[in-house]
């Protein structure tokens, strides 16, 4: 019975190490293996952007060697026009946690003419259990099945160790 016990207690305990990396913030290496540098083309960041869904919590890590800046804006005029606002001196790597308070991202780089060869994207941040009426994505429907796994788990377990 006590062998039966500690063996159900390592299967929650997994079970739940494993939910919990399901549902965990996110951190992504913008560019992926470019990093954070003047793009091939003018649509690579929107590009790799595109088939991301951010949430409230993630992080962008930018990553880069030689001169670049990561300009936040919040307004699209800004991103459209590569303004030049300054921006505070960082280091490389840069990282920048999102926050669903601010939907709308608009990120370039300003030096030089990077920004206007394609060194910019722009990204919306969903809240975590957001009720916004949009269809729900991959990883939104993927925590409700999570939950109902957990809800059939905690039902099964119960009733292992009563009958143990
Ligand atoms: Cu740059």
């Amino acid at each position: 019975m006590a062998r039966g016990m500690g063996l159900c207690c390592c299967f929650i305990v997994v079970v739940m190490a494993l939910l919990k990396g399901a549902t965990a913030a996110q951190t992504y290496e913008v560019g992926d293996s470019l990093g954070w540098e003047v793009p091939p083309n003018s649509s690579y960041y929107s590009e790799w952007a595109s088939n991301k869904t951010f949430y409230d919590g993630d992080k962008l890590s930018f990553n880069w060697t030689g001169s670049h800046t990561v300009r936040i804006s919040n307004t699209a005029a800004e991103y459209d026009n590569c303004s030049k606002t300054p921006v505070a001196d960082i280091g490389s790597p840069f990282v920048l946690t999102l926050n669903a308070s601010e939907p709308v991202y608009f990120l370039y780089c300003t030096v030089n003419d990077h920004c206007k060869r394609g060194q910019k994207f722009s990204i919306n941040v969903l809240r975590l259990n957001s009720t916004v009426a949009a269809p729900p994505s991959p990883s939104s429907a993927l925590s409700l099945t999570i939950d109902a796994f957990v809800a059939v788990l905690s039902t099964l377990v119960t009733l292992v160790l009563i009958y143990i």
